[in-house]
C-alpha cells in the first residue's frame, strides 16, 4: 500500500495542551485545504474506546499490573494502526494522533519501571512499520501541568491521579526520549502561549512539507 498522507503525534504529560494544539493544527490543516484525521489514544476504534475505559478508570482499573497496563496500551493501538491510521494515510489524509507509542516508552517503561527493551518490543510488535513522521512534545514541569489539569473539565482518571513522583518520571522520560531521536521528535516549551505554540507548530511542519498555512 502506498503512503502518501502524513502522520503527526502529540506527546508529553497530563494537562501540557496536546488537545488544544492538536485542534488549532487540525483548523489550520482544513483551512489551508487538507484532509485530517483526529485520533487519540488509548481509543480511536471500538475496541480501543473500551480499552480506554479499563485503563482510564480509576474504579474499573485499579487492580491493572504494569503489564495487563502495557498489553492493553499495545492492543488499542495495535487496532487503531490498522483499521483507521494505515487507511487514512493510504488515502492522502493528514492523521493527527493525541498520544501514541512514546507514551508507551515513557509511561509503562519509565513511569511504571517495565524492561524498556521489552516496552519497545511490543510498541514494535503493536505498529509494525507505522511510526510517526513527527512528534510534538509538549514539555512543561509538573507543576504548571498540575494546574492547567485542575482547571480541565471532568474528573480525574487513573493517570492524572499519579503521584508527583510520577509525573516527573513522566517528564523526564519524555525528554530522554527527545533526545535520543531529535530528528522525529521536536520539543516545544509549552508554557508559551497557545497561539505562538500554533505558529511554531505550523512552521515546522512547513519545513518538511507543502502546506499553504493563513
Ligand atoms: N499554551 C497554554 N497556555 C495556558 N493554558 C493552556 C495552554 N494550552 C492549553 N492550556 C489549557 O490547559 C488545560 C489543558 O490543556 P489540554 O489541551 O486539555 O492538555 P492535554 O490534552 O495535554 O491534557 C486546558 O484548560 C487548556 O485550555
Ligand atoms: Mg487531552
Amino acid at each position: 500500500m502506498e503512503r502518501k498522507g502524513f502522520f503527526i503525534t502529540f506527546e508529553g504529560g497530563e494537562g501540557c495542551g496536546k488537545s488544544t494544539q492538536i485542534s488549532l493544527l487540525e483548523s489550520a490543516l482544513k483551512s489551508a485545504g487538507e484532509e485530517v484525521l483526529v485520533l487519540r489514544e488509548p481509543g480511536g476504534t471500538c475496541v480501543g474506546e473500551a480499552i480506554r475505559h479499563l485503563l482510564k478508570s480509576p474504579e474499573e482499573g485499579s487492580s491493572l499490573v504494569p503489564e495487563a497496563e502495557l498489553l492493553l496500551f499495545a492492543a488499542s493501538r495495535a487496532q487503531l494502526v490498522r483499521e483507521k491510521i494505515r487507511p487514512a494515510l493510504a488515502r492522502g489524509q493528514w492523521v493527527l494522533c493525541d498520544r501514541f507509542l512514546d507514551s508507551t516508552t515513557v509511561y509503562q517503561g519509565v513511569a511504571r519501571c517495565l524492561d524498556s527493551s521489552q516496552v519497545s518490543l511490543i510498541n514494535r510488535f503493536a505498529v509494525g512499520d507505522t511510526l510517526p513522521d513527527r512528534t510534538f512534545f509538549l514539555d512543561l514541569p509538573w507543576g504548571e501541568a498540575r494546574l492547567r489539569v485542575g482547571k480541565r473539565n471532568g474528573a480525574p482518571d487513573r493517570f492524572d491521579s499519579e503521584n508527583d513522583l510520577f509525573h516527573n518520571a513522566v517528564r523526564e522520560g519524555f525528554l530522554r526520549l527527545a533526545e535520543r531521536e531529535p530528528e522525529r521528535v521536536a520539543t516545544l516549551d509549552a508554557s508559551a502561549s497557545q497561539q505562538s505554540l500554533a505558529t511554531v507548530i505550523q512552521k515546522n511542519i512547513s519545513s518538511f512539507c507543502h502546506v499553504l498555512f493563513s
